[in-house]
């Protein structure tokens, strides 16, 4: 029997595989799905603070209706329909989906200052959250903010965060940032438990008859793997806090590979929207017998063997990648041509 369990977060999970951020946990009878197909944690779907903001501004204008004291700085966001879930029914999701099941139920919030995350931090807490994800899609779109400023702003709100709340915190980090091991480090002394490679970055596509800008959602393909196994790659024994791995994984292969990077989990989402919730019990069906057939008795062996730090050759994982990648491409397009 191969003993799966692992550990994220200072939590003890039964198996390497969570559920990431997205709609499809909204449902508590989904919750038990995932729970029975064999997911050892879940992300709830992310609660925006913008929603907070409009929910308490919706709030102040219907009581102060007819003094049009709606500010300006809204107008950009969709309509508080637009939003999946009230703040209200967010927190009851958390609480009855703590009641359905017995693997740790993460609170998500998708937000950009301090205010809003602390007060949703604090409520997931007592709504009985066993922990929170905090999702940073922030986008420096202004040329005057420079990228310390984006930094030291996300780096104060995990710190609020962080000092606000008991359960322990992850952060889902853009791969945007010029020194994710220096930054990640950063977030560890901010009191971060544990690091979630990458978010997705949702860009819009451009339509050349309309002359729209349109958002986009595609489901992920197993490419989008590379990047996240570099970085987990390159953290692990570097770092003290836990590294999860989302976007890309979609077979128990790329859960091992996961795990063999340096991560504590993978997790999954589009493959859920492809193949349905039981996916995750034919993953961990296919996980167990790659193991059991190279005599492993736990994947917790396999993790890390294929980090950075374990590899006798570290240049793949540095500049030397690069160079000889390119070098051999060119090699074969040369003995291709004659
Ligand atoms: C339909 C859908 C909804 C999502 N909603 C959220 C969300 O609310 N919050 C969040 O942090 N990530 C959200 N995500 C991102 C996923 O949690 C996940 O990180 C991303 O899709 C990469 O994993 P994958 O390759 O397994 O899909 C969503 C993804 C999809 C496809």
């Amino acid at each position: 029997m191969i003993d799966f369990s692992t550990t994220y977060l200072g939590l003890k999970l039964n198996g390497p595989i969570v559920v990431s951020s997205t709609p499809i946990s909204e449902s508590i009878e989904n919750v038990l799905r995932i729970e029975e197909s064999g997911a050892s944690a879940i992300v709830l779907t992310s609660l925006f603070e913008e929603q907070l903001a409009l929910e308490s501004h919706a709030l102040d204008e219907d009581l102060s209706r007819g003094t049009n004291s709606f500010p300006e700085s809204l107008d950009y966001l969709p309509d508080l329909g637009d939003y999946r879930m009230t703040h209200e029914g967010y927190l009851d999701t958390i609480r009855r989906s703590r009641d359905a099941v017995r693997i740790p139920i993460l609170a998500s919030l998708h937000g950009a200052t301090k205010g809003g995350w602390v007060r949703f931090a604090q409520e997931s807490e007592e709504a009985g959250a066993d922990g929170i994800e905090l999702n940073t899609y922030a986008l420096a779109t202004d040329a005057s903010q420079t990228s310390a400023d984006v930094e030291r702003q996300l780096l104060e709100l995990i710190d609020g965060v962080c000092r606000a709340v008991r359960i322990p915190v992850a952060v889902k980090l853009s791969q945007s940032f010029t020194s994710i091991p220096h930054l990640v480090k950063q977030l560890e002394d901010a009191g971060a438990r544990g690091v979630v490679l990458f978010n997705r970055f949702y860009q819009p596509d451009f339509d050349i008859e309309t002359l729209e800008v349109r958002p986009t959602l595609h489901f992920s393909t197993p490419s989008e793997l590379l990047p996240r196994l570099h970085w987990a790659a390159i953290l692990y024994g570097h770092v003290n806090l836990d590294i999860a791995i989302t976007g890309g994984v979609h077979s128990a292969e790329d859960v091992l590979k996961c795990i063999m990077a340096g991560g504590n989990v993978a997790m999954m989402c589009s493959a859920l929207h492809i193949h349905g919730i039981e996916h995750i019990s034919r993953v961990l069906a296919d996980l167990r017998y790659w193991l059991d057939k190279r005599e492993y008795t736990s994947i917790a062996e396999t993790r890390g063997c294929l980090s950075r730090r374990s590899v006798p050759d570290t240049s793949p994982f540095d500049r030397g990648n690069y160079i000889k990648t390119l070098s051999s491409y060119s090699l074969r397009q040369t003995v291709a041509a004659f």
